[in-house]
């Protein structure tokens, strides 16, 4: 017998023929529930996108940031290793580094001015026990350490997962990092970001990231370049990803960028734009690289940000900064068109006049795939 609740009828999505497949809810994009199981089930257990790694580049050095709505500070050591922890006191709860500072030995809390090593281990308690007894029988400090985060980096990026028990940020990107053997990623430098604040589910943005459909309708510039009859989908355990089979970087205006050395000949004319479950998308062509993440504040709010990277030193020289900067305002203004439409799509979530829509069996089969793998990990419970 199938013991699996579901948290509304979504039967439609998990039905394996697409033509046949009918999208999730409404619900499933306006709803806390909806959300709250998301986080269970998937942010709190895939690795996540945290920050380039470019963006911690001092030693003794914390920097907080927010993901999936978790404090977590990233710590550079004096060594120049790299730890992430829940960024909260383990005594009263305080936010504990709320900006970007350099650490002169320990990190302190604001509050009562409890010390933490490094490696987050509670090293000083101040009159904890009384006035001038820094130590009282009953506090082990080894029980209240910080509490860490695992963190690895890849393509110039720091990935965390907030899960102890989760397989290894190698075990997600093997399938990835062996389909782009042929890329050198140890040679992408970091080129800047663009941030943006979305009133739409993190949802609708990643759907509408594995689907060019929408190309020559939302972006008319850009399927000048990279036209959707010239795109392909890549569905597989690891990853759901379009193809653009005609990527030119001349017509785009970067042309002068470096590429990455030793392609094979088809791959310089191609661009792959893969997702992996839940929120990390990225972008490959021969000359750059981005990440785009897309991050849950509320069911209908999110927080965006594009992670630009380019192939090589020469490529982050003066005379390269015109034809960096026009790969940057170019998906600038792509995500303006998508974000136009991604957020008219949270309006028709509203609508008591829509119930979910089919899927194109040729456009959107990624869409349907990732609508499908939410539903199967999140609102379908064992
Ligand atoms: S809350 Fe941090 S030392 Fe009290
Ligand atoms: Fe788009």
């Amino acid at each position: 017998m199938d013991t699996r609740v579901a948290l509304a009828d979504v039967s439609g999505v998990v039905e394996n023929v697409t033509a046949l497949a009918r999208s999730l809810p409404s619900e499933a994009y306006t709803s806390q529930a909806y959300l709250d199981a998301e986080l269970d089930q998937l942010f709190f257990k895939e690795w996540l996108y945290a920050c380039p790694l470019a963006l911690l580049p001092e030693e003794r050095h914390a920097t907080p940031i927010v993901v999936a709505g978790q404090p977590v500070l990233l710590v550079k050591d004096e060594t120049g290793g790299i730890a992430a922890f829940h960024n909260v006191c383990p005594h009263r709860g305080v936010l504990l580094v709320a900006q970007p500072c350099r650490v002169r030995q320990h990190l302190v809390c604001p509050y009562h001015g409890w010390q933490f090593s490094f490696s987050g281990q509670l090293i000083r308690t101040p009159h904890f026990g009384g006035h001038g007894q820094h130590t009282s029988t009953g506090l082990d400090p080894c029980q209240h350490s910080l509490r860490p985060i695992r963190a690895l980096s890849w393509a110039g990026a720091l990935f965390i997962n907030f899960s102890d028990e989760a397989p290894g940020l190698n075990d997600k990107l093997a399938a990835l990092a062996h389909h782009w053997r042929d890329y050198d990623f140890a040679r992408l430098r970091y080129g800047g970001s663009i941030e943006k604040t979305i009133e739409a589910n993190w949802k609708l943005a990643v759907e509408n990231f594995v689907e060019s459909y929408h190309l020559p309708w939302t972006h008319p510039h850009l399927n000048s370049v990279s036209r959707l009859d010239a795109h392909s989908s890549l569905i597989t355990e690891s990853f759901i990803s379009q193809i653009s089979h005609h990527y030119d970087s001349e017509l785009a205006g970067h042309g002068a960028l470096p590429r990455f050395a030793g392609l094979p000949e088809q791959r310089f004319s191609m661009a792959e734009y893969p997702a992996l479950m839940p929120n990390v998308m990225i972008g490959v062509h021969p000359d750059y690289l981005f990440f785009y993440v897309v991050d849950p504040i509320s069911p209908g709010r999110s927080r965006q940000a594009y992670h630009f990277y380019f192939v090589g030193d020469d490529a982050m020289s003066d005379r390269l900064a015109e034809a960096r900067q026009c790969v940057i305002e170019q998906w600038r203004a792509i995500n303006e068109q998508d974000v136009e439409m991604l957020e008219r799509m949270q309006q028709g979530r509203d609508s008591r006049g829509y119930a979910g829509g089919p899927f194109s069996p040729f456009h959107e089969a990624t869409t349907h795939e990732f609508q499908k793998r939410v539903a199967m990990r999140c609102y379908l419970v064992d």
